[in-house]
């Protein structure tokens, strides 16, 4: 089996690092990337091609983990090469992955949830083609959830739903907390009901979201042009909050 990468940053190779079998190879190509990522593809022992299409065509599995910009340009350029699994694994809304869905044969959605380099990263996956990546599980969890693409890319939105706007709450409790000089009082009630590692999540969920609050609100309107037939009000009063 071959498994291609389009694109070879921090999600391919660690995949490429994690999937240790003899039975399987990978290819990728130096098409046009930069100087970093030549260096990450020379310093791994995989093959290179001459181009992407090559290695479109040539793969069993071709994944696609560049940015959740290139998504869909990189699907239309490459997926009808593509005669195995096309894996998407960019962070994309639903709306993208069916538009994907569009120009590739065979389309696997995948998310993984958390960083990639995080001691157990679990890989989400939906499509009807699932169950020819089951050998993926021998190297990381994966989790089938259904055979409709599309699906991964709603829970994971809906997981942002959830934790984007937990932020927001968190950190304007947190902020009446503190004007009343009450913060680790505050916290030390929570965790009676909330579990004892939570003041020292909720900070750092503070921290993550203040310090990445352009990002963060960029996707919360992403959630809000994707949800839009439902009824989203914390999410438009989380947006609104980041946006201060
Ligand atoms: N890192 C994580 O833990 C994580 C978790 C969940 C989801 N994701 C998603 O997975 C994707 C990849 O993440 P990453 O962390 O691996 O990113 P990264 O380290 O920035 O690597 C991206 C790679 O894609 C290449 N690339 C970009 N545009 C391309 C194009 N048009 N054609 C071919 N190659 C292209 C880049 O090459 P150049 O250097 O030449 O630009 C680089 O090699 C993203 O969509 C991200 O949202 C990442």
């Amino acid at each position: 089996m071959i498994i291609g990468f389009i694109g070879f940053g921090k999600v391919s190779k660690t995949l490429f690092d994690l999937i240790d079998s003899p039975e399987i190879d990978f290819a990728t190509s130096l098409e046009g990337r930069s100087a970093k990522t030549i260096e990450n593809i020379e310093s791994s022992n995989i093959e290179v091609l001459e181009s992407f299409e090559d290695v479109a065509i040539k793969s069993d599995v071709l994944v696609s983990a560049t940015s959740p910009k290139s998504a869909l340009s990189v699907a239309k350029k490459y997926g009808k090469h593509s005669n195995g699994i096309y894996l998407d694994l960019n962070n994309i809304s639903p709306k993208t992955t069916l538009e994907i869905d569009n120009y590739v044969n065979c389309l696997v959605d995948g998310a993984i949830i958390g960083k990639i380099d995080s001691n157990n990263p679990v890989l989400y996956l939906s499509g009807e083609k699932i169950d020819d990546l089951k050998f993926l599980n021998e190297f990381l969890e994966t989790k089938k959830i259904s055979d409709n693409v599309g699906d991964v890319a709603i829970l994971k939105m809906l997981r942002s739903v959830y934790t984007k706007s937990v932020s927001a709450l968190l950190i304007e409790s947190a902020e009446i907390a503190q004007k009343h000089d009450l913060k680790e009082e505050f916290f030390d009630i929570l965790a009676l009901t909330e579990g004892e590692d939570f003041k020292e999540k909720s900070l750092s969920r503070i921290t993550n979201t203040l310090n990445n609050s352009k990002r963060k609100s960029e996707e919360l309107e992403e959630i809000i042009d994707c949800f839009d037939d439902s009824d989203l009000i914390m999410v438009k009063a989380a947006f609104k909050k980041l946006n201060r």
